[in-house]
């Protein structure tokens, strides 16, 4: 049903309590700031499952046996069909590549005599989503004498129903010796019921020479975001544009830093052919493929239109360990040349011309590079001291000769105690109680121009009298934690032009497996459980209304809390933003723009309220969204006034076109 505005403008106005005083607040036409404009971004790190399994379309878990001395290659969610065939990891004399070592050696358990069919059963990552009429896209190398056709299939596990088959080619004798990459599409002619399936390769036990199958780099896709060859989920991905995010800051986070000194991200190691990288052992708990890697960074943002900040490695590692300042000199150098891969020309620079030769002539520009990832936390104060001392000179001095008009970023912030030289910028990572999140409303107030800061990660951890990390540590975003988040936000919006942007972190969680509860999208092989958290749809409404200069409000009557607020200018609108906290009854508000006084004209107030519960989520199993979001038109009385309330624990945006 279509609602007039006018009608809308009477129901917003039947909910006013219309009894109390109002807090009278006036909106300058002039004399704020220019803001940041990237504001609201995301960032990503492989946690969660959120990269292998999350937004990275994949649907084979495992593909390529990759392993690392943390996480040993195994044969985790690869069975043999029908138990027919022993399945052993081999590290043969002919590898696939240097990178994978190891591939998947299939034999059917009586070598001379088998007859029927074999092969190898995948369970994807806990599950498969299949989908009538959607093109699914496979490959696989093989090795050793076949005659007969593969066969590649969907299949329910439950009924063993089979949604779609196609025959591969076999290995004819000339292959016979070396690896064989056969590439096939799958379509399925009827959507499963559930993601409980399987995808298997099978063939004819009696076609099999010399004993046995090798298999490696087992890959799937199914369509993808922007149509992207090794691209990104869509449903997720999708979800995550519904933000209108700025940028991407990535490769993390902890997943940047490694244990190690010797397995940190090597950003070499994760571009190129799937068939030479290597992975890398993660740190959050499972072997990554880095299928998800630096180019694949870099085309999520040219498909969102994300501005990038690049982290690059700085010599430290979670364990605490730093590389030396007679060393530092190696791996300034190699930030440099991962740079020159980026933004370098084609013709002219040597990792330029590689970029170009994987199918990206054109040199992407970046405008950020972090360095390092939390440097203020791991080793402290041993390693911190050292960041303070050489590493981070050594790397501002490095990329302002190179590239003065990146702007680099700091990994710790003025409030980790870093006194950022000029002209860096620094990262803050606020993971609060909401109450400590509404305290540090005012953070950026006293802070000078000099101090830019990034918000690079953030999110309420705890409830209120948590007790750090060992303790209470919250299993999903709650509505209490998100309106804290967006007081914090509203503060920092206040201040912007101090502040590059900000994001929440981390972003994704697979319910299968996770490290990390709070975060702003929960998933699984089913789309039908990508659920939105309650933080999501707060950082989604702020973020939706970029402001591009702030105003001035003068409070006539009433102040700052239980109200907290912001005002700008937003791409030919005027835009108020604003939550609620600790109220103990509805805050009514007049609300007026200096120079817009006409009387009857409307503006669009969103509002998000929560659950009676503070401690409310958005639960992926009942599916039941407890953020209640209205848009109501409000019509101006007279002189221009706009009157609403806003109830405990809200969060709203009042947008008035017009300059
Ligand atoms: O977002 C999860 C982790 O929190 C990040 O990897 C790290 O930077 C922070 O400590």
């Amino acid at each position: 049903m279509m609602l007039t505005l006018r009608t809308l403008a009477m129901l917003a106005v039947s909910i006013l309590p219309g009894c109390q005083a109002a807090i009278d607040l006036l909106v300058h036409s002039s004399g704020g700031n220019a803001t940041s404009p990237i504001a609201y971004g995301l960032m990503h790190e492989d946690i969660n499952n959120s990269g292998d399994g999350g937004i990275y379309a994949e649907l084979i878990r495992n593909r390529a046996f990759q392993g690392s001395e943390k996480f040993p290659s195994s044969l985790e969610a690869w069975t043999p069909f029908n138990g027919a065939s022993a399945l052993s990891l081999k590290k043969l004399c002919t590898p696939l590549s240097a990178a994978l070592p190891y591939s998947l050696n299939v034999a059917p358990k009586s070598a001379t005599t088998q007859q029927g069919k074999i092969g190898i059963v995948n369970s994807g990552f806990w599950g498969m989503d299949v989908r009538a009429e959607q093109k699914y896209s496979g490959s696989f190398y093989v090795k050793g004498g076949y005659e007969g056709h593969f066969t590649a299939s969907l299949q329910s596990v439950i009924t063993g129903e089979v949604f779609a088959a196609v025959k591969v080619e076999g290995v004819s004798s000339g292959e016979t010796g070396g690896w064989v990459r056969r590439e096939f599409t799958i379509v399925p002619g009827k959507t499963a019921g559930n993601s409980n399936n399987t995808f298997a390769i099978t063939f004819d036990a009696a076609g099999v020479k010399n004993g046995s199958l090798n298999f490696n780099l087992i890959s799937l896709f199914p369509p993808t975001y922007k149509n992207r060859p090794n691209g990104l989920r869509i449903d997720i991905a999708e979800a995550l544009a519904e933000l209108k995010p700025k940028f991407l800051r990535f490769p993390g986070g902890n997943m940047l830093e490694g244990d190690t000194l010797t397995t940190y991200w090597k950003w070499n190691e994760t571009i190129g052919p799937l068939k030479d990288r290597p992975g890398m052992a993660g740190v959050w708990q499972y072997q990554l493929t880095t299928g998800l890697g630096l180019v694949e960074y870099m085309e999520w943002c040219d498909d969102m239109n994300l501005e990038p900040i690049v982290a690059v490695w700085d010599g430290l590692a979670l364990d605490g360990n730093y590389v030396p300042q007679s060393q530092i000199g190696e791996v300034v150098q190699y930030a440099l040349d991962e740079l020159e891969f980026l933004t370098g020309d084609a013709a002219t620079t040597k990792w330029g011309a590689v970029r170009a030769s994987l199918g990206h002539p054109r040199p992407w520009k970046i405008k950020y590079v972090e360095i390092g990832n939390e440097d203020w936390l791991a080793g402290r104060p041993t390693a911190y001291d050292t960041y303070k001392q050489y590493r981070f000179q050594a790397f501002l001095t490095a990329f302002n000769d190179k590239y003065p008009n990146i702007q680099v970023i700091a990994s710790p912030s003025v409030f980790d105690g870093m006194v950022i030289p000029a002209p860096g910028a620094g990262d803050y990572h606020p993971y609060l109680t909401p109450d400590k999140f509404v305290a540090a409303f005012d953070k950026f107030d006293n802070l000078s121009k000099q101090n830019l800061t990034l918000i690079g990660e953030a999110a309420a951890t705890h409830p209120n009298g948590g007790i750090g990390w060992d303790g209470n540590l919250m299993a999903n975003p709650w509505w209490g934690g998100s309106v804290g988040e967006a007081i914090f936000l509203i503060g920092a919006e206040r201040n912007s032009e101090k502040v590059i942007g900000a994001t929440y972190a981390p972003g994704l969680r697979n319910l299968n497996r996770w490290q990390w509860g709070m975060t702003l999208l929960q998933h699984a092989a089913d789309p039908a459980l990508t659920t939105r958290s309650t933080s999501w749809h707060v950082w989604r409404l702020l973020g939706s209304h970029v402001l591009t200069q702030t105003l001035p409000v003068t409070a006539q009557s009433g102040g700052i809390r239980p109200l907290y607020y912001v005002a700008g200018k937003s791409e030919g609108t005027h835009v108020f933003k604003a939550a609620v906290y600790n109220a103990t009854q509805p805050v009514e508000i007049s609300l007026r723009f200096e120079g817009m006084t006409a009387k009857g004209q409307t503006a669009a107030l969103t509002v998000l309220r929560g659950p009676q519960d503070p401690y409310g989520v958005n639960d992926p199993f009942t599916q039941i969204n407890v953020v209640n979001e209205t848009t109501l038109a409000v019509a101006a009385d007279e002189g221009g006034v706009f009157r609403f309330s806003l109830p405990h624990l809200s969060v709203a945006v009042l947008e008035l076109a017009g300059n």
